[in-house]
Parts: C-alpha cells; structure tokens; sequence
C-alpha cells in the first residue's frame, strides 16, 4: 500500500473514534470519503444521511444515484475521483450542520484536500460552497469555476436540492457537463502546452505528400491520473 493511501487510512481511523463535536453521540458509522487518493476531482457534500450513517460511505442513498448520473454526464467514473463531506458524521434527523460542527471537522477535510492535492474542487450545496466563498449565493455563482489559492473551485448545487426541483436539476446537469472544460483548464495552468510557432503554409506539393491519418472517429477520454 502507498504512503498517501495509508495516511488517508489512518486519518478515516481518526475520524471514526472523533468526540470534537456533538455529532459523535448519535453516528453509527463516521463517513470519512471514499474513492481515488490520486484524483484530480474532489467533490465535497454536505454530510452523511442515513443511508451513509448506516453504511459509512458516502452519497449511497437517493442523491448518491443521482450524483452517479451526473458523474457520467461529467465523463466521469465513482471510482476515479475521491468524495467527502463537510462534517463527516450524521446531524440528526438530516439537519443543517451547525458552526461548531463544521469548525471541529474542518481539520479533517483540510488534511483530506492536503494529501490528496486536488487540480479541482467541486463543491455540492451551500456548506462546502462557504468554505470558499462565504458571502456568495449559490444561486448566483453555481457552475462557475473560480481560482482560489491555485486551485479551481467549482460550486454546484446540492445533488439532494436539484433531484426535487426540476428548474435546479436541469442547472446541475448542465454545470456537471462543464467539468472537463474545468479540468483541461486546471491542467493548462500547471502544465501548459507549449507554444507552437506557426509558419506560413506551403503550398502541398502533390506528388510526394504523406497519406492522411484515417479517422478512427474515437472520442478523446479524460485522463484522471
Ligand atoms: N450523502 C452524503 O454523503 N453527503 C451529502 O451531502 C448528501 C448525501
């Protein structure tokens, strides 16, 4: 096993035997985040419901299949990318997270952001949004990709909110098919392609031209590591 996915192990080992907050009174099972530690896209939720309190995983429950569409709609695979939360275990009764529950998780999903260095972020809902911009409404600035400290921010809707509300769900699938757009402009940024000098075209001579390149009509594919 790698360094970076033992670290993760060990921090999910933290996060499980957590009493920071009152939230630990009534989890069944903390849901630290599941996926590739090497992924260039995190997505951050809100919390666990009770489906993920049950399982210790994240989005298994109806906004989970849901945002197993719109991974693919982001040509995407689950298994890619790495998915958490802002808190890591239940509010009861699905409540919003409360300040100090988000303020004693914080530590975890920085370590989280720290180890897997992600080029994007994509935040689900209003609360891991306000991580990054407290002052923003959803509503104005979903589907926008803002740097932040060198990183590109991508605020989504909540996956949940959009399932029960037609207007909002045409919204996130659209700001889901921008993830590659977002992705290649993430990569461009550190690695930047370089600059090809264009010369003038000479015109083909018709006798010794190469033959061209037969179309395989095969879709570029995203590459997540
Ligand atoms: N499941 C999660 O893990 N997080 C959410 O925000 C919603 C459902």
């Amino acid at each position: 096993m790698s360094k970076l996915l033992d670290d993760m192990n060990a921090l999910a080992a933290e996060i499980s035997v957590c009493r920071d907050c009152m939230l630990h009174l009534t989890r069944d099972k903390s849901v630290p985040g599941e996926g590739n530690v090497r992924t260039k896209i995190l997505f951050i939720g809100e919390g666990p419901g009770a489906n993920e309190n049950a399982t210790g995983r994240p989005f298994v429950g109806q906004a989970g299949n849901f945002l197993n569409q719109l991974l693919a709609i982001a040509q995407v695979k689950r298994q890619e990318v790495f998915i958490t939360n802002v808190v890591k275990c239940r509010p009861p009764s699905n409540r919003d997270p409360l300040p100090e529950e988000l303020s004693a998780c914080s530590k975890f999903l920085n370590r989280q952001i720290e180890l897997i260095n992600p080029l994007i972020i994509v935040t689900l809902g209003r609360f891991s949004m306000a991580r990054y911009f407290p002052l923003q409404r959803i509503s104005s600035i979903h589907g926008q990709g803002l740097w932040v400290n060198d990183r590109l921010i991508i605020p989504m809707f909540h996956p949940a909110a959009a399932l029960h509300q037609p207007s909002l769900r045409a919204a996130i699938e659209h700001d889901f098919s921008l993830i590659p757009g977002y992705l290649e402009q993430a990569k461009e940024r550190f690695d930047p392609k370089p600059v090809i000098e264009e010369k003038p075209a000479e015109a083909p001579k018709p006798d010794n031209s190469a033959p061209a390149e037969p179309d395989t009509g095969e879709a570029a594919q995203l590459s997540l590591f």
